[in-house]
């Protein structure tokens, strides 16, 4: 059973590389990003909480964050493990997920430089349907415009937008990039380099998973 967290900007590969290491590993993948645009497309209270941070590249306020992974972690399917993507994000998050009594086995941060975000996310789509996320040159779909997974329509997100990029990238330096030495410091985390090919990240993941 593995409880892993991934850990990187904006952009890192975060999301493709938890979609690869879930399948290998049948464990879910739980993408606070991708329940909060969910909800937001379905209109829920949630949804509409969260709408202004999200489009603006800020973070969601804790509670609402918290609130979300308590009840998605009580889920069954959680019980053989899981990977977290894109939670915790701050270190009033990560205390609360120890306060679950969530023990963690690794913590794996995907490190990208700053300069080859924006370019990556401006070539990002996703599918409306199942948030898969593809690269127009770096990961095609099968078919343009259309999600290998589930037949959904691919579509740009709002908060892709170059300068609301580089105000997500000033969020995750100021906020999330302090919960590198909060896991450090307890052993459990595993740092890989984010630039290679897609296929390269996956091995270089599975390799310090091994450790
Ligand atoms: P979220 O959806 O989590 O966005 P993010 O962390 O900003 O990360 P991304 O999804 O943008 O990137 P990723 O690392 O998954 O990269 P991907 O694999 O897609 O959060 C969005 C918003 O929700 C936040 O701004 C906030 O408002 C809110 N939120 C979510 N969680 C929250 C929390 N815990 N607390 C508070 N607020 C929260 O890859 C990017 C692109 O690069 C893709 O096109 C991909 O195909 C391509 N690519 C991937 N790997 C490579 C590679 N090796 N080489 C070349 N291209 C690659």
């Amino acid at each position: 059973m593995m409880k892993l967290i991934f850990l990187g900007a904006p952009g890192a590969g975060k999301g493709t590389q938890a979609e690869i290491i879930a399948a290998e590993l049948k464990i879910p993948t739980i993408s606070t990003g991708n329940i909060i645009r969910e909800a937001l497309a379905n209109g829920t209270d949630m949804g509409l909480k969260a709408k202004s941070f999200i489009e603006a590249g800020k973070l969601v306020p804790d509670d609402v964050v918290i609130g979300i992974i308590k009840e998605r972690l009580a889920a069954d399917d959680c019980s053989n493990g899981f990977i977290l993507d894109g939670f915790p994000r701050t270190i009033p998050q990560a205390e609360a997920l120890d306060n679950m009594g969530i023990v963690i086995d690794k913590v794996v941060d995907i490190d990208v430089p700053d300069e080859n975000i924006v370019n990556r996310m401006s070539g990002r789509r996703v599918c409306k349907a199942c948030g898969s996320s593809y690269h127009i040159e770096n990961k095609k779909p099968k078919v343009e415009g259309v999600c290998d997974a589930c037949g959904g329509e691919l579509q740009i997100r709002k908060d892709d937008a170059p300068e609301t990029v580089l105000d997500r990238l000033n969020v995750y330096h100021e906020q999330t990039e302090p919960l590198k030495d909060y896991y450090a410091k307890c052993g459990k985390l595993r740092s890989v380099e984010g630039t290679a090919p897609i296929k390269e990240i996956t091995a270089s993941i599975l390799k310090v998973l091994e450790d």
